[in-house]
C-alpha cells in the first residue's frame, strides 16, 4: 500500500529532532532517566505501578484491595472491588480547591462569540443536569445517546451521565440518522440528548430532525426522552411527553448532587468504530481505568500545568474529544479552549487566531487539519501562521491518523517557531489514551514516528505467531500487557472483543490492528492498518461500511472499496462499482456518480462519501470469486498494475477500471 512506500522514504531521512529539556524543566516527567525509571517500575511490578497511580491520582469512595482481575482474560477486570464516580474525579475534587474558581471551560462559539465557566460553574450546571434527569426518572446503568455539537452542553451531558451512573453514547453529529438508528438500537437508549441544530462555518446543519428520523426507524422501545438543547433557536418537531428542552429539565433544579458511586469496572460509555467487517462495534469502556490512564496522559504528555491554556480540538463525537475534551484536562483541572467551528471560518486564520487570542499553551490537532491549513497558508500569506503571535504555545500534538514529515517540519517549524516539541501520539478508540507518544522535554524527535511507548505499555512488533520481529522489519503493533485504559468488551458481542483483540495465535497479546516496525533506536513507525478499515481525515471508516451502503442502492450491483493517498486527508475513499445496467458513460457517469455519492452520505454520513467513483462492467476477481483488493488499490493509485495477474478470472477488467475516470 501507498502507506508502505511514505515510510520507507521516512526510514531513511530519519532525521532527529532533540528534546528540548530547557522548555520542560520541572515537566512530570522531567527526563529520559526519570522515564525509564517509570518503565522500569511498571515492568518490575506492573500491579503496583498501577495502583500506586490509581492511588495517587483518583479519588475513591470506596478503595480497592485488588489491582487486576485477570480471571476471565482477555476481559481484564481493574480495581475490581473500588468505587468511584468519574465526574466527581472531574468536578467535585476540585471544589474548595483554588482550582474551583479557575476556568474550566473557555467556549468560542462558530461566529466568535466566547463564554467563560468556572469549574464551580461546570459543577453547579452539571448537578442541575443530573438532577433533572433523576427527576425524569433516568438513572444507573441505562444508556443514553448523546448527538450534539461542540458545546459546553455536550460536556455537561457527558458528565451529568458519568455522575448517575448512565452509559453514554456519543454519536459524533455528522453521522447520518442511519447511523444514529444503528447505535441506539444497539445501545438500548432509553434517552437521547441533542440540540436543535449545530452551526458550522455559519451555516445551520438540524440535528433534532435526524434524531426523529432515527427514532422513527422503529427497534427503539425502551427510549424514553429526547433532551434538546436549544442551539439556534429553528423550528423542531415536538413530540408532546417525549420531547423536552434542556434548559426546562435544568431548571430550579438544586446546584448541588451527590455523584453516584460506582463499581471501577462500571461501563462509562460506548463509542462506536469501524472494524473490518460487518457493523461498526460499540467499544465500552470502563471508569476508572479510562479515567487514570487520560489523566496519566494529560499529565505526562501534555506536562499538565496549573498556567496552560489547553486546546484539543477534537469533536465530543470521536474519542480524542472523550479523553482530551471532556475527561482528562477537567481531571487535571485544567483551562480548556472549546471550539465550535470549522479551522477555515471565517477564514483559515481561525485556529492561530484562536490561539493568540486566548493565549493558548498546549495544542492538539490532526494531521488533516495541517495539511489543509499549510495549502491555506501557502495561497493566502494573510493566514500564514507567521501573521499571528503564537508564542504562548509550549506543546504541539498531534493524532489520528499518520503525520507525514512535511506536515510535521510545517508545525514544528511555522506554528511552533522551532521552539515548541511536536508529539506524534499513536493510540486508538480502544486503548482509551495514548499509548506510543514522545514526551516533551524528554525525547527526541523523528518526524514521522510516534517514537516510544509510555511507561506501563508493553508495545512490541510480532509476527503472526506472536513472536518478536527484528528492529526494522515489519510487523504486527501488539501491546503484550493489559492496560487500565483498554477497551473491556464490545457492547453486546463478547466473541467479536476476543476475536478481533485477541486472535489465540498472539499468546493473548492485544492486536492494534496497525502494522508497524521499529528502528535502530527501538522508535516505532506506523505503517498503516493491516485490516480494510481506512483513515479519512483522522476518522475511521470501514471498506466494508462504505461497500453495504453502495450496494443498498438500487442501481448497485457489486462495490468494492479501497482507500488511496491524498495529500491533504491522508487517504480517500476509491469505490470501484458495477450496475445493474450498461457501463454509464459522460453526463450519465457523472449524475449516477454523484447520487450515490449523495446515497453513501445518507447512509453513513457525509465522512464516507466516496472521493472517487470508477465504473466497471465487473471486478477483478480470482477464479474462485474473491475480488482482488490489493490490485484495486493500485489502481486506485493510478500506477501501472505490475503484479502478477494471471489467477484473475478477467484481466481485462483492469484496464478498463484504469481508464474509467
Ligand atoms: O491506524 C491508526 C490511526 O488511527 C487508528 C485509530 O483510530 P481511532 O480509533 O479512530 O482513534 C483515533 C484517535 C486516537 C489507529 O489504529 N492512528 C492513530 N494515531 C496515529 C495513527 N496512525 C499513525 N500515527 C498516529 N499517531
Amino acid at each position: 500500500m501507498s502507506t508502505e512506500i511514505q515510510i520507507e522514504s521516512v526510514l531513511t531521512e530519519n532525521r532527529v529532532f532533540p528534546a528540548f529539556p530547557e522548555l520542560v524543566k520541572d515537566a512530570t516527567i522531567s527526563g529520559m532517566d526519570a522515564y525509564q525509571a517509570l518503565c522500569d517500575e511498571a515492568d518490575a511490578d506492573p500491579d503496583a505501578f498501577w495502583a500506586r497511580l490509581a492511588r495517587e491520582n483518583l479519588v475513591w469512595n470506596k478503595p480497592f484491595t485488588q489491582v487486576l482481575d485477570a480471571s476471565e482474560a482477555p476481559f481484564y477486570h481493574w480495581y475490581p472491588d473500588g468505587e468511584l464516580n468519574v465526574s466527581a474525579n472531574c468536578l467535585d475534587r476540585h471544589l474548595g480547591t483554588p482550582t474551583a474558581d479557575k476556568n474550566a471551560i473557555i467556549f468560542e462559539s462558530d461566529d466568535g462569540k466566547v463564554s467563560r465557566l468556572t469549574y464551580k460553574e461546570l459543577h453547579a450546571r452539571v448537578c442541575e443536569f443530573a438532577n433533572g434527569l433523576t427527576a425524569l426518572g433516568h438513572g444507573m446503568g441505562e444508556r443514553a445517546i448523546i448527538y450534539m455539537p461542540m458545546s459546553v452542553e455536550a460536556v455537561i451531558a457527558m458528565q451529568a451521565c458519568a455522575r448517575l451512573g448512565i452509559i453514554h453514547s456519543v454519536v459524533f453529529g455528522g453521522f447520518s440518522s442511519k447511523s444514529l438508528h444503528e447505535r441506539a438500537v444497539d445501545v438500548g437508549a432509553t434517552l437521547v440528548i441533542t440540540a436543535d441544530a449545530q452551526v458550522r462555518a455559519g451555516k445551520h446543519i438540524p440535528l433534532k430532525s435526524a434524531v426523529d428520523e432515527a427514532l422513527a426507524m422503529g427497534g427503539c422501545e425502551a427510549l424514553r426522552h429526547v433532551v434538546v438543547y436549544r442551539r439556534t433557536g429553528g423550528d423542531v418537531a415536538w413530540q408532546e411527553g417525549r420531547d423536552l428542552w434542556m434548559h426546562e429539565v435544568s431548571a430550579g433544579q438544586a446546584q448541588t448532587h451527590t455523584a453516584a458511586p460506582v463499581n471501577a469496572e462500571h461501563p462509562l460509555f460506548i463509542l462506536y468504530t469501524s472494524g473490518s467487517t460487518g457493523k461498526p462495534k460499540g467499544v465500552q469502556h470502563a471508569s476508572a481505568g479510562f479515567l487514570l490512564w487520560a489523566l496519566m496522559t494529560v499529565k505526562w504528555t501534555f506536562d499538565a500545568k496549573d498556567s496552560d491554556v489547553f486546546w484539543c480540538t477534537a469533536d465530543v463525537g470521536w474519542v480524542t474529544g472523550h479523553t482530551y475534551v471532556t475527561y482528562g484536562p477537567l481531571a487535571a483541572g485544567l483551562t480548556q479552549i472549546i471550539f465550535e467551528g470549522v479551522p477555515t471560518y471565517p477564514d483559515a486564520g481561525r485556529f492561530w487566531d484562536m490561539i493568540e487570542r486566548h493565549k493558548v499553551t498546549v495544542f492538539y490537532t490532526a494531521p488533516t487539519a495541517i495539511r489543509s491549513l499549510t495549502k491555506a497558508a501557502e495561497t493566502t500569506p494573510a493566514v500564514h501562521p507567521r501573521e499571528y503571535d503564537l508564542s504562548s504555545l509550549r506543546i504541539l500534538g498531534s493524532v489520528g491518523e499518520p503525520i507525514n514529515p512535511e506536515a510535521w517540519v510545517w508545525y514544528y517549524k511555522q506554528v511552533g517557531g522551532e521552539r515548541c516539541p511536536v508529539l506524534d501520539t499513536w493510540w486508538q478508540t480502544e486503548t482509551g489514551a495514548h499509548m506510543i507518544t514522545p514526551l516533551p522535554g524528554v525525547t527526541p524527535m523523528k518526524p514521522g514516528s510516534c517514537t516510544l511507548p509510555l511507561p506501563g505499555i508493553d508495545a512490541a512488533v510480532v509476527d503472526e505467531m506472536g513472536e518478536d520481529v527484528a528492529r526494522g522489519t515489519g510487523g504486527f503493533l501488539v501491546i503484550k500487557r493489559p492496560w487500565p485504559g483498554m477497551i473491556r468488551t464490545i457492547w453486546g458481542d463478547p466473541e467479536r472483543f476476543k476475536k478481533s483483540y485477541f486472535p489465540p495465535e498472539l499468546k493473548g497479546y492485544y492486536l492494534a490492528g496497525d502494522g508497524a516496525q521499529r528502528d535502530s533506536d527501538g522508535y516505532f513507525w506506523i505503517m498503516g492498518r493491516i485490516d480494510d478499515v481506512l483513515n479519512i481525515s483522522g476518522h475511521r471508516l470501514g471498506t466494508m461500511e462504505i461497500e453495504s451502503a453502495l450496494v443498498s442502492h438500487e442501481m448497485v450491483a457489486e462495490a468494492a472499496v479501497v482507500g488511496r493517498a491524498d495529500a491533504t486527508t491522508g487517504e480517500a475513499v476509491v469505490a470501484f462499482v458495477v450496475l445493474n445496467q450498461s457501463l454509464p458513460e459522460g453526463e450519465e457517469a457523472i449524475r449516477i456518480a454523484t447520487e450515490l455519492r449523495n446515497w453513501v452520505a445518507k447512509e453513513i454520513g457525509p465522512i464516507a462519501k466516496p472521493k472517487e467513483i470508477r465504473f466497471g462492467e465487473n471486478l477483478p476477481k480470482t477464479r474462485s470469486g474473491k475480488i482482488m483488493r490489493r490490485l484495486l488499490r493500485v489502481v486506485a493509485s493510478g500506477e501501472a498494475v505490475t503484479q502478477d495477474v494471471s489467477t484473475l478470472e478477467n484481466p481485462a477488467i483492469l484496464d478498463q477500471l484504469s481508464q474509467a475516470r
